[in-house]
């Protein structure tokens, strides 16, 4: 049987992408029109890294939805401490539920799960790689907000080069039409090189800066972000980096009056919290915007209404993945997987965590 994994937006068509916000919105305005029609189902949701959000939306839309959750946010309460394979786990889990969420702190762990699981797998974030449903979730809130998920100009500010939800939410906006990126963040955390090859091979217009005023009153959406401290190799570094941007009220007093301010949260230091009280504002509406998108995305996954299409990838036993935060390094039971580029025969993608290998 082909199973509908959610992994990776990239793979989804619009039109399939469309579909999921098109239902997020409706039940926003009606949820009690879904209730029940999960009802029998289970919902396993399996956080090997911390979460408030998304762990608990999930469990939330499951519940109004009419369904159960079974999971565990403390992998050292698993079997895991005993020395059970990630493998292992994800068919135990695949033989009790009906749908399973899972985080994980390396790249490529809920492709990884698709491969051993019999049920649908939703990625929650895989290390710094993606975070689809958050994307979900940014796409919504920016329709709900401004009407439009086109001819938007969108600045993405703070720790771009491990904000796994930034790289997710560029590559869906992407697909739409006439959008322009501009990403703010100092040299050490600028975008990482794939996502920019994926816009310049995409023609989709983008701007790099260390400003974050230069472009303010341009932007339709400024998408802020946290410094990501747990994936810093150096504290050394970290604490350089911290605290470079900090967002006022007085900075955004510039901005255009339609601005909306997204977050994905949590927040630290990057963002007053004066700014909370300003209409601009809206990342405490966006926390609740995604348990709507969640339920639809669970309504649509497991009622077989959404078509994704699966890449296709292949063994090579002589390669490996050079990425040292790909799963494929630690896993025994990960195939040395990879897929052709999509733009350059010279070089294939790693099937679990997309690094490049030339
Ligand atoms: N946005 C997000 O992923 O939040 P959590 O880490 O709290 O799930």
């Amino acid at each position: 049987m082909n199973l509908n994994h959610i992994v990776d937006l990239s793979e989804f068509p619009i039109t399939e992408l469309n579909k999921i916000i098109d239902l997020g919105y409706k039940i926003k305005k009606d949820y009690n029109f879904y209730f029940k029609s999960m009802e029998n189902n289970i919902l396993a949701t399996l956080f090997f890294e911390p979460s408030t959000r998304t762990m608990l939306s999930f469990e939330t839309a499951m519940i109004r939805l009419g369904g159960n959750n079974i999971g565990f946010d403390n992998p050292s309460k698993t079997s895991i401490s005993k020395g059970e394979s990630f493998t292992d786990t994800i068919k135990t889990i695949s033989a009790y539920s009906d749908l399973m969420v899972i985080r994980h702190s390396l790249e490529g762990a809920a492709k990884l799960a698709s491969y051993f699981s019999d049920i649908p797998v939703i990625n929650a974030g895989d290390g710094g790689h993606l975070h689809p449903t958050q994307t979900l979730t940014d796409l919504l809130t920016i329709y709900i907000e401004t009407k439009s998920l086109n001819n938007l100009v969108i600045g993405f500010c703070g720790d771009l080069k491990n904000g796994r939800t930034v790289h997710s939410l560029i590559k869906s906006l992407s697909l739409y039409k006439n959008n322009k990126f501009i990403f703010i963040s100092t040299d050490t955390l600028k975008i990482p090189k794939y996502i920019r090859r994926f816009l310049d091979q995409n023609n989709c217009s983008y701007t790099e800066t260390v400003s974050m005023d230069e472009y303010m009153n341009e932007l339709d959406i400024l998408y802020m972000t946290r410094i990501q401290k747990e994936r810093f190799e150096s504290k050394v570094i970290y604490n350089q980096e911290k605290d470079k941007y900090i967002l006022t009220t007085e900075k955004i007093s510039n901005s255009k009056k339609s601005l909306k301010i997204l977050h994905p949260l949590p927040r630290t230091n990057e963002i007053d919290i004066n700014v909370d009280l300003n209409e601009k504002a809206v990342y405490f509406k966006q926390l609740k915007y995604g348990v709507y998108a969640r339920m639809a995305l669970i309504v649509l996954l497991m009622h077989d209404n959404i078509t994704i299409p699966i890449s296709k990838a292949f063994e090579l036993e002589n390669k490996i993945c050079i990425n040292p935060k790909c799963i494929s390094q630690v896993e025994k039971s990960a195939k040395k997987l990879f897929k052709k580029d999509k733009f350059d025969k010279n070089i294939l993608n790693c099937d679990y965590c997309d690094y490049l290998i030339y």
